[in-house]
């Protein structure tokens, strides 16, 4: 049988590299997507708090693992602290909360979202509190740094509550400082990858450092046509007429494609759906076997082009140049 998971360093955990993405599940239907998704076959789950429905999220989970369909520890819990808990006083804190929420007693991954400290924003005044503070109109800073943020994410792994840690959205240059000075080294790193950006080097060399790779949004533009600057379209990965031609070759869909080239790469990947036709073809791709000639063409759709970006979303911030 094909092997469906990678092995993190330290702990040896078996993170399955075919995942479900939480992101814009709307509150109202995240319960059952997940119960759905868990019946499937999924079994890791990635959220955030960003994403405004861990305690719908938990709940699915919960209610699968009540009713027997699952045990906990078959299951790959993923979450992630926000920017504007970085600070050392915060991270403890916004944890707990984030573990509450989801009725869990431990993640099996925490990452930082992002490697950008903001101001701290009390929950009690928004939760999640997003990326400006109430009333601004740009980013506020906060001087929290990378290594004092790490430290407390270290802790928790000491403490078990999380039984790895890791990082999103950060480069090599930000991978090289913590590997500095980490006692724990990032397990993961969770970055955007598809055919138009497939970050061949960065994913090459944190290989080489025994952290494994996640690949969001691996269907390209899909979850950011509502968020580009106004006036401007994005043509679509899922409807590229190379992609459907190798699709039509293996009698699969275009989506099943473009996750299977991730694996192909040692990347897991993290497609979210709320249909459940989707969400069984997204989870049904061990078997597809792309060959040199369809490997070539989906190298070649390489533009660069990222959707993930805090510059794309008005926010003046050139986080990957
Ligand atoms: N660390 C980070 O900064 C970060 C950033 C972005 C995302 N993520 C994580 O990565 C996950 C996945 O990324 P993503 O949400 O950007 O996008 P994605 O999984 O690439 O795409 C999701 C979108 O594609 C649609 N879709 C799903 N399967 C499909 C299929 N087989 N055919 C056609 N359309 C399909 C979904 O619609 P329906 O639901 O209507 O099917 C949804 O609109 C997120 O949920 C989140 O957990 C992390």
């Amino acid at each position: 049988m094909a092997v469906d998971y990678l092995t993190l360093d330290r702990t040896g955990d078996k993170m399955p590299l075919r995942g479900f993405g939480c992101w814009k599940i709307e509150k109202k239907d995240a319960e059952n997507t997940i119960y759905q998704a868990i019946k499937i076959g999924y079994r890791l789950f990635d959220g955030a708090c960003d994403y405004g429905n861990e305690v719908e999220v938990g709940r699915g989970i919960n209610k699968a693992i009540k009713e027997g369909l699952v045990k906990r520890e078959e299951l790959f819990i993923v979450t992630k602290l926000w920017n504007t808990f970085h600070s050392k006083q915060h991270v403890r804190t916004a944890f707990d909360r984030q573990l509450k929420d989801w009725g869990l007693e431990y993640f099996d991954l925490y990452l930082i979202h992002f490697p950008i400290p903001l101001q701290y924003v009390d929950p009690a005044v928004s939760y999640p509190p997003e990326w400006y503070v109430p009333h601004a109109d740009k980013l506020n800073f906060e001087r929290s740094p990378i290594h004092e943020c790490w430290a407390e994410m270290e802790k928790l792994v000491q403490a078990k509550l999380t039984r790895n840690i890791g990082v999103a959205n950060f480069n090599c240059q930000a991978i090289l400082d913590l590997l500095s000075y980490s006692k724990i080294k990032p397990a993961v790193l969770q970055i955007e990858i598809h055919p138009l950006l497939p970050q061949e080097r960065l994913v090459k060399w944190v290989q080489e450092q025994g952290i494994q790779v996640t690949a969001y949004s691996s269907f390209g533009p899909t979850s950011y046509v509502d968020l580009c600057e106004s006036g401007k379209t994005y043509s679509s990965l899922l409807a590229n007429a190379d992609v459907k031609s190798i699709a039509n070759k293996h009698n699969v869909n275009t989506g099943q494609i473009l996750l299977r080239y991730a694996l192909d790469r040692n990347i897991a990947v993290i497609p979210k759906s709320v249909h459940e036709d989707r969400m069984k073809s997204n989870l049904d791709i061990l078997n597809i076997q792309l060959d040199q000639d369809d490997r070539k063409i989906l190298n070649s759709l390489k533009t660069n082009q990222r959707f993930n970006d805090p510059m794309i979303f008005g926010f003046g911030l050139p986080l990957f140049d």
